[in-house]
C-alpha cells in the first residue's frame, strides 16, 4: 500500500523555531520568498529562554574601551583558538546591530542611568557586555521575534517533527515528519532548507535541556550526507540546581556570578582562586583579598575567578566535590547573598529567586544556593560556510547551536544569544537568495520517502518489543558517567560498547497503542538519533587525544598544540559513522596580534565610562 502523507510547498523551510529559526525566517520572508517554519513544540518553547543572563555584543555602554576585537578575541580565547576564526569575527562584528534591531522590534532591555542598553559582566567576556532583562534575557528574545514573525505572516506548523532530510541528485529537496498529535505523515518540499534544532541535552542524565533537545537536526544533516565537526566538545554549564532531584540540572544563571555571587566549597573557601590556568592569570585576581577589592572598586569586578570560562569553572566544581569539600546534595554552594542586597537580588535576578523560593523552598537572598554542572550546549554539529551558514549539502543551510565552528572548544556565555540572531539572520539571508536561483520546485523521490516512512512505522510492528524509556534511561546513564566533564580512553571504549549494545536494543524497541499522541513511539524515534549523535560524540572524543575546552581527558590531560590545528570531522558513509581530523581554517596574519599572548603579562585596568553608575 502506498503511504499516505500531506505535502506543502516551499521556497524555505526552517525546522526548529528558537532564536536562530525565528530569526532565519523572518528574514527570509522579508527577501520575499514563501517561508514555512516547522517547529517540534509549542512556538515560543526552545531552549533559548536557558540563556538567561544576556547577550554578548559589543555595544561599549558600560565600557567604552569595549569593540568588536576585543569581542573577537575573547571568543577564540575563549574557544581555546578551535574557533572558525571567521564566524568569531562576522559575530563579534554584527551583533550589537543585531541587540539594536531586537529593541526597534520591541525587545525591552535593562537601562543605564543615561538610558542606554545596560551590560553585565560575564565569564570570560573582558568587559561588562550582556545586554539583559534581568534574568530572563532568552524569553524577551523569543517574545520579540515571535511578535516579528506573527506580524509578518510567516506559516508556522507546530507540534510537527521533522525526521529525515530528502536530497534530489544531492541537493535537498524537502523533509519528512509527522504531527505529533495525529501521527500523520508529512512532508515538506523546499528549495531550500534552514537546520535551527538546537542540541542534543537529551543524550545526557543531568541536563538544563527539555524534551525537544535529541540532536534532531544533527542526525538529519548526517543521514543527509552533510559534515558533522568537533562533536566532542560540550559544554557542562556550571551552575545547575543539584537539588531536590526532580529538578536537578535546571539552570542557574550565570547572571548571579556576573552580578557578585561567589562560589564556595563545604569548608566556605572560594575555590576558584586555586584553579585560574596560566591562560587566564594576567586578567584574573591572584588573591581573595583582590578579588574584594575589586568587588569594592566595582569597576573591576569582572576579574574575579569565579568568571573564568564555563570549561574552567566546570572542572573546578568537579575537582571540589570529589575531593570530598561538596555541598550535602553533591555541588558546592553559590553565595550572592552575602554580597547583594535583597533588593538588589529580587530585582536583577527575579526568576532565580522564585526558582529556588518554589522548587528548592530556598531563599537566595538569605541562603546560598548549591548548584553543580549540568549538560546546557553542544559546540560541535554541523559544518558551514562561515559566511552563508551553507552546509557541505547544497541547499541546505544550518544556524544557532545546531552548527559548529563559531565557539570552538568551549562557547562564552551570552554568545548563544548573539549567535542566533547574527547567523539565524544570515542563513535566512542566504536560504532565500539560493531558493530565488533554484528553477523548480525539486522532485521527491517515492523511493526516499518510502523509505522513511517505513523507518518511522517501525515500532508499530514490534508492539512487544524492548521499552523505548528503558533504553533511553540506560544511554543517558552511560553518556552522564562514561562521555561527562572528564573523560579517559577505556570509559570512551565503554560508551561506545555501551552505545552499540543500545543501539541493537533500540532497533528492538516496540510501542503500544495508536499513531494518535503517542509520546512513546516519539521517543522510540528520537532515540534513534540520540544514539547516533552520541556516538559521534564518544567517538570523536576518543581521537581527539588532548585535552581542550569542553573535552577534557584524563590521560591526555594538556593541550595539544598539534590538535590545536584540527578539526574532527564526523560523516556516515555507506551506512557508518567515519572520522577524521583535518585541517581548521587558519586564521590571517592581520587577525593574529588581536588574540594577543598565550601568558599576557600585566594587567589591564580600564576606566568605566559614566554609564556604569546604574549598578549598585
Ligand atoms: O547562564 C546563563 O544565563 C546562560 C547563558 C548562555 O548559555 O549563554
Amino acid at each position: 500500500m502506498a503511504t499516505e502523507y500531506e505535502t506543502h510547498d516551499y521556497d524555505v523551510v526552517v525546522i526548529g523555531a528558537g532564536g536562530a529559526g525565528l530569526r532565519a525566517a523572518i528574514e527570509a520572508s522579508a527577501m520575499g520568498v514563501k517561508t514555512a517554519l516547522v517547529c517540534k513544540s509549542l512556538l515560543g518553547k526552545a531552549h533559548t529562554v536557558m540563556a538567561e543572563g544576556g547577550i554578548a555584543a559589543a555595544l561599549g555602554n558600560v565600557w567604552k574601551e569595549d569593540n568588536w576585537k576585543v569581542h573577537f578575541r575573547d571568543t577564540m580565547r575563549g574557544g581555546k583558538l578551535l574557533n572558525n576564526w571567521r564566524m568569531a569575527q562576522i559575530h563579534a562584528q554584527e551583533a550589537p546591530d543585531r541587540v539594536l534591531e531586537l529593541e526597534e522590534w520591541g525587545a525591552l532591555f535593562d537601562r543605564t542611568k543615561d538610558g542606554l542598553i545596560l551590560q553585565r559582566d560575564f565569564g570570560g567576556h573582558g568587559y561588562a557586555r550582556l545586554a539583559h532583562v534581568g534574568d530572563r534575557t532568552g524569553l524577551e528574545m523569543i517574545r520579540t521575534l515571535q511578535n516579528r514573525a506573527v506580524e509578518r505572516g510567516i506559516d508556522v506548523f507546530m507540534e510537527c517533527t521533522l525526521y529525515r532530510l530528502l536530497t534530489e541528485d544531492g541537493a535537498v529537496s524537502g523533509a519528512f515528519g509527522y504531527w505529533r498529535q495525529s501521527g500523520k505523515l508529512v512532508l515538506f518540499r523546499a528549495k531550500a532548507v534552514v537546520l535551527a534544532t538546537g542540541g542534543v541535552g537529551k543524550a545526557w542524565q543531568i541536563t538544563s535541556n527539555s524534551w525537544e533537545y535529541t540532536g534532531d537536526g544533527l542526525g538529519m544533516a548526517l543521514d543527509a550526507g552533510a559534515d558533522l565537526i568537533d562533536m566532542e566538545m560540550t559544554q557542562f554549564h556550571p551552575t545547575g540546581m543539584v537539588w531536590p532531584t526532580s529538578v536537578r540540572g535546571i539552570l542557574v544563571t550565570e547572571g548571579v556570578r556576573g552580578d557578585g555571587g561567589t562560589l564556595k566549597n563545604s569548608k566556605g573557601e572560594r575555590f576558584m582562586f586555586r584553579y585560574i590556568p596560566d591562560f587566564f592569570r594576567a586578567e584574573t585576581a591572584d588573591t581573595e583579598e583582590e578579588a574584594d577589592r575589586w568587588y569594592a572598586d566595582k569597576k573591576n569586578n569582572r576579574r574575579t575567578p569565579d568568571l573564568l570560562p564555563r570549561d574552567e569553572v566546570a572542572r573546578a566544581i568537579n575537582a571540589e566535590v570529589k575531593a570530598g569539600r561538596g555541598s550535602p546534595h553533591g555541588g558546592v554552594f553559590l553565595d550572592i547573598a552575602s554580597r547583594r542586597s535583597a533588593d538588589y537580588i529580587k530585582r536583577r535576578l527575579p526568576s532565580m529567586y522564585h526558582q529556588f523560593m518554589e522548587l528548592a523552598d530556598v531563599d537566595i537572598t538569605k541562603t546560598a544556593m548549591e548548584v553543580g554542572p549540568t549538560l546546557h550546549y553542544i559546540m560541535g554539529g554541523v559544518r558551514v560556510d562561515a559566511d552563508s551558514t551553507q552546509t557541505t549539502v547544497p541547499g541546505l543551510f544550518a544556524a544557532g547551536e545546531v552548527a559548529a565552528g563559531m565557539h570552538g572548544a568551549n562557547r562564552l556565555g551570552g554568545n548563544s544569544l548573539s549567535d542566533l540572531l547574527v547567523f539565524g539572520r544570515r542563513a535566512g539571508l542566504y536560504a532565500a537568495e539560493y531558493a530565488k536561483r533554484v528553477a523548480r520546485m525539486p522532485r521527491v523521490e517515492d523511493r526516499q520517502v518510502g523509505a522513511a516512512a517505513t523507518g518511522m512505522l517501525a515500532p508499530f510492528e514490534r508492539r512487544e518489543g524492548e521499552n523505548p524509556y528503558a533504553v533511553h534511561a540506560e544511554l543517558m546513564t552511560s553518556m552522564q558517567d562514561l562521555v561527562g566533564i572528564i573523560r579517559t580512553r577505556a570509559e570512551l571504549e565503554e560508551a561506545l560498547t555501551r552505545i552499540g549494545r543500545l543501539r541493537e536494543r533500540a532497533q528492538r524497541v516496540g510501542v503500544k497503542g495508536s499513531r494518535v499522541y503517542n509520546p512513546g513511539w516519539h521517543l522510540a524515534l528520537d532515540l534513534l538519533t540520540m544514539l547516533t549523535v552520541s556516538e559521534a560524540v564518544a567517538m570523536s572524543a576518543l581521537m581527539r587525544q588532548e585535552s581542550r575546552g569542553g573535552h577534557t581527558r584524563d590521560d591526555f590531560p594538556k593541550p595539544d598544540p598539534e590538535w590545536a590545528k584540527k578539526n574532527v570531522v564526523v560523516r556516515r558513509r555507506e551506512g557508518r559513522l567515519t572520522l577524521a581530523p583535518e585541517p581548521l581554517p587558519e586564521l590571517p596574519s592581520e587577525l593574529r596580534p588581536l588574540i594577543g599572548e598565550d601568558r599576557p603579562t600585566g594587567k589591564i585596568r580600564l576606566e568605566p565610562v559614566a554609564a556604569a553608575s546604574a549598578k549598585e
